[in-house]
């Protein structure tokens, strides 16, 4: 039997894992404890570790996985921002689920932009409390409107076609445009230039952190409808902040934010949010903020639990490793 630690854990999580676990040669031990570097001699005496995007994977954490003897990071996750690449390279095996339903990801994106568009989660609190006046919730047809997509890998083509669906025009920007598609790829200038919607959804990379900046933000047209289901880091959130409450930024649907490792998947009803820009992006009646749960369907949670512990197999077993993120 291989030991797992597995960090950050939610009750869905250990549903999912324990439902297949039996099927390998794996034994889970489940923390709710994020990985970093405190917490990280819980893995001591294990096999393989599991994480999550808020788990801290750096430096000193490689290092003591190292002396663990743990030969392998299992991400549950696609994005592996968290992750100190260049350092685990040659020291530790860093594996991800690479898509496991970009269905999930990019209905969740529609669903904020119908909202936001339509403001229906206003309309749901002002009917609760009987109040049925329409002040202050008139919409626009998506119909002929155009939507920037940034990234055109499984979540954003999942995303274009739903756009397509609405019959909105579509417009693109990837450093690697998917070949002989019927895409319409631009650079990202006209993408802020034209889009009334622009919706991110490509990794964080060094070269797009704050890709949507005080610069990138004066290019775009007023009114514009800024959507984030990808990663915090692409958003500047105090030019978001700025742009919004200038009323350049017509609204923003955002499931991920900057800073959101110590405090999304927590309750912090009751408490002290010392975070003054998310607070203030909250406050607004035009932001729409879900706490990183894009991905949270069924089927997207089966296809994490598979795929790691298929990963872990291949791992164990010596078997090509195929979702090797280095
Ligand atoms: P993917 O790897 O299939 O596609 C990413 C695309 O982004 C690729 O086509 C790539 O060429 C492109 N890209 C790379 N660098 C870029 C740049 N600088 N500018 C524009 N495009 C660039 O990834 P997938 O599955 O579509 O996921 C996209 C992102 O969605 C992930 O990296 C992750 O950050 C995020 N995500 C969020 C989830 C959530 O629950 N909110 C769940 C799953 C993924």
């Amino acid at each position: 039997m291989h030991k797992i630690s597995f960090y950050n854990t939610k009750g869905y999580d250990k549903i999912s894992f324990d439902k297949r676990k039996s099927q390998y040669q794996i034994e889970i031990e489940y923390y709710k404890n994020k990985l970093n570097e405190k917490t990280v001699k819980l893995a001591e005496g294990s096999d393989a570790v599991v994480a999550f995007v808020n788990d801290t994977i750096n430096e000193k954490v490689i290092d003591k996985l190292c002396e663990y003897g743990i030969g392998v990071i299992a991400m549950r996750c696609a994005g592996f921002n968290n992750v100190d690449l260049a350092y685990a390279k040659d020291k530790i095996k860093v594996l991800r689920v690479p898509a496991y339903s970009p269905y999930s990801v990019a209905e969740h994106t529609m669903g904020l932009l119908l909202s936001l568009n339509r403001k229906l989660y206003r309309a749901y609190n002002r009917t609760r409390e009987f109040n049925f006046s329409l002040n202050g919730l008139t919409g626009f047809d998506l119909r002929g409107k155009t939507v920037g997509v940034v990234g055109t890998g499984n979540i954003g083509r999942v995303f274009i076609n739903i756009c397509k669906g609405f019959q909105m025009n579509v417009l693109a920007y990837d450093p690697y445009p998917v070949k002989d598609s019927d895409i319409h790829y631009v650079d990202f200038q006209e993408i802020c230039e034209k889009s009334d919607i622009i919706s991110l959804h490509c990794p964080l990379v060094k070269e797009n952190y704050h890709l949507v900046n005080e610069e990138t933000i004066a290019k775009m047209k007023k009114g514009v409808f800024i959507l984030n289901t990808s990663r915090g880091g692409l958003i500047d959130s105090e030019a978001l902040l700025k742009g919004l409450i200038s009323q350049k930024i017509g609204a923003a649907g955002l499931d991920v934010y900057e800073d959101e490792t110590d405090i999304f998947y927590e309750d912090y009803s009751g408490k002290i949010i010392e975070d003054g820009v998310l607070t203030r992006l909250i406050s607004l009646p035009n932001v729409f903020v879900t706490s990183h749960q894009a991905f949270l369907t069924n089927e997207a949670l089966a296809n994490i639990a598979e795929s790691t512990l298929e990963n872990l197999s291949d791992y164990f077993e010596g078997r090509p490793l195929k979702n090797l993120v280095q």
